[in-house]
């Protein structure tokens, strides 16, 4: 092919007058009769108009540039000009053209099943762009994302490499790290009947390299976790990985701080602005999650005190349970907004996070009305102060159990402020959550899970309660949350065998099944383990915050869709037999159901 000199979004006003040779992809193509044909050539710096003057070219030229049709590859040689006729703001190349002289084909396209047009990609459904992947990262969009992701990880070794980190890799067959999901295993062919575990993080070998005396340890990693994809979450993701030694809980946060600053800076020219430390109850208390998007108001208060004087069932019942408590979510203008049916998609949402219902009011000129009114009259006053009434507001509660009635009003504030569009876009909001519980209580399995992990450490002033009361004993965890999403997630690490020990023993962990998952880590920590701690960002979730949009297969070159498959290579499939045989594994046909 004919040699490169640009690529076609290179080319601006002061090259006019250069021979130039571009490659590409027929983006548009237009034969306006006449004897001109024009062509929109693209790659992936952007596009530049190409016109043939078919008079003045030779006949292989003329043969080429007719039969051309849409992603047919080709190289084009020319002359820059200045655009003749309007200049075409929305491109940086719109006021050149290159008059076209040579064109050589390079490969020609079948039949394209979907175009590389950020326009049309809207109308294609997903699965189909996610077949035909390779034409569908072809898109601006999609190129724009994948140059932000590539930014982000730049910015990140900068970063930490300015920081004294070193960047290790960690293996991927290993033995199995608690993350709480599923493991993805592998079968062993040396040792028929073993399996490797692929990792949920690197979390234990980050820890080791610690004892080892690595001292600041990053990688970005893959990390591979056996649940159900959604939104925001994919079976296999993309950790930037972190750990430090000798550092204290708010060494972490500046470090850890500083590079968000940076990420955010860089990448969208904003100041995060001041990153408050909200402990773990005041979030739940207030926003009814871990994890509360600042960006709005809408937030949950308590009327516990107020809603006990009254004798409406709902509330008393509540309040009669342990840690029962009645809170309120007042919505400015919901009153006009809030259809019946609108507010019993709320209560159904609200009992998909355990709540009985989800009782309503309006207020409005003429006091409460409808929904739960009739039970007001005794505290109507007190409500309306105390929750700062103004006609034409409405109020959601929640009665229940605090952890109950927080999470569903949670969950019902964020689909509330969704669906009266009172988000802002383009502001980023972000918190550390910190004093997060050790434990919650599972009650499948009735026994104690780590909020965290097994190897976040209590908070050291905590530690004469780990044993006696666990369900009220903090963590040293932190997360760090934008916009309603958690970005990263760490703690301080327990690094003297002995507590270690006991939180195995709170998880219900026998000295033999710790012995046995963690033995290694157990021995590590008595050689020599420096106080340690670190965090893990989520690479994926940090682009999409970036890139602004809410589809985590969005920034994943080759992402899973939500069942887990992979429409372009068809994965997952079946094995040869051979294989099979090799591992001493068979398949169990199972009847359908
Ligand atoms: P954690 O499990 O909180 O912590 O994960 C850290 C961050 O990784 C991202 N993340 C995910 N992103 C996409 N898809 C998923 N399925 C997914 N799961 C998690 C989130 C999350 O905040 N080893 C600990 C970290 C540590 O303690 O240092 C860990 O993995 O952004």
């Amino acid at each position: 092919m004919m040699k490169r000199t640009h690529c076609c979004g290179d080319l601006r006003q002061d090259h006019s007058g250069e021979s130039v040779v571009l490659a590409g992809w027929v983006n548009t193509f237009r034969d306006q009769g006449k004897g001109l044909v024009f062509i929109d050539l693209r790659d992936r710096s952007g596009i530049t108009q190409v016109v043939f003057d078919l008079e003045d070219c030779p006949d292989d030229v003329v043969d080429n540039a007719r039969s051309l049709r849409r992603e047919d590859v080709v190289a084009i040689s020319g002359l820059v000009r200045p655009r003749e006729g309007k200049a075409n703001e929305k491109l940086a190349t719109g006021h050149i053209e290159v008059m076209g002289q040579g064109l050589e084909v390079l490969n020609r396209t079948d039949n394209p099943p979907i175009l590389p047009d950020d326009h049309e990609a809207e109308k294609i459904s997903e699965e189909v762009r996610l077949t035909y992947r390779y034409i569908d990262l072809r898109r601006p969009r999609m190129q724009e994302i994948m140059r932000i992701r590539h930014d982000t990880a730049r910015i990140t070794r900068e970063y930490f490499d300015k920081h004294g980190f070193l960047e290790i890799e960690t293996p991927l067959l290993i033995k199995s790290t608690p993350e709480g999901a599923r493991d993805f295993i592998v079968p062993s062919r040396i040792y028929p009947g073993e399996w490797y575990a692929l990792p949920q993080s690197p979390q234990i070998f980050k820890q080791i390299l610690m004892v080892s005396g690595c001292d600041r340890y990053l990688q970005i990693c893959k990390c591979l976790r056996d649940e159900d994809p959604r939104a925001d979450r994919q079976a296999e993701f993309t950790q930037i990985d972190l750990e430090m030694s000798f550092v204290r809980r708010d060494d972490v946060l500046e470090l850890m701080e500083g590079f968000m600053r940076e990420i955010f800076s860089r990448l969208l020219d904003h100041d995060l602005g001041e990153i408050p430390r909200m402990p773990w109850s005041e979030a739940m208390d207030r926003f009814g999650s871990d994890r509360p998007d600042l960006r709005f108001d809408l937030e949950l208060q308590d009327i516990s005190e107020i809603a006990g004087r009254t004798d409406f069932k709902v509330f008393t019942e509540a309040l009669s349970k342990e840690d029962g408590v009645v809170k309120a979510i007042r919505v400015p203008g919901g009153a006009e907004k809030f259809s019946r049916k609108i507010t019993d998609g709320y209560a159904e949402l609200a009992r998909t996070h355990g709540a009985g219902g989800l009782p309503a009011v309006k207020y409005t000129e003429n006091g409460f009305e409808t929904g739960i009114a009739k039970f007001l009259g005794d505290i109507a006053d007190d409500l309306i102060k105390s929750l700062g009434l103004e006609p034409g507001d409405a109020v959601l509660f929640g009665a229940d159990k605090r952890s109950i009635a927080n999470t569903s009003l949670g969950a019902v504030r964020l689909q509330v402020a969704a669906d009266l569009d009172v988000i802002p876009s383009g502001v980023y909001r972000a918190l550390w959550v910190v004093d997060f519980p050790m434990f919650k209580w599972d009650e499948d399995n009735q026994r104690w899970a780590s909020e965290h992990h097994p190897f976040t450490a209590p908070r050291a002033d905590q530690l004469d309660i780990l044993e006696s009361d666990p369900g009220r004993c903090l963590s040293d965890g932190y997360d760090f949350v934008v916009n309603g999403s958690e970005a990263g997630g760490g703690s301080m690490r327990i690094h003297d065998p002995n507590v270690q020990k006991v939180v195995f023993g709170l998880l219900n962990l026998s000295e033999e099944e710790a012995k046995s998952k963690f033995g290694f880590l157990l021995d590590a920590l008595r050689f020599g383990a420096p106080p340690h701690g670190g965090i893990a960002f989520g690479l994926d979730r940090l682009v999409m915050l970036l890139a602004g949009t809410d589809n985590i297969r969005d920034v994943i070159a080759f992402p899973k869709t939500q069942s887990g498959a992979d429409m372009m290579s068809q994965a997952p499939g079946p094995v040869d037999s051979a294989q099979l045989d090799e591992l001493q594994l068979k398949v169990i046909e199972q009847a359908p159901a």
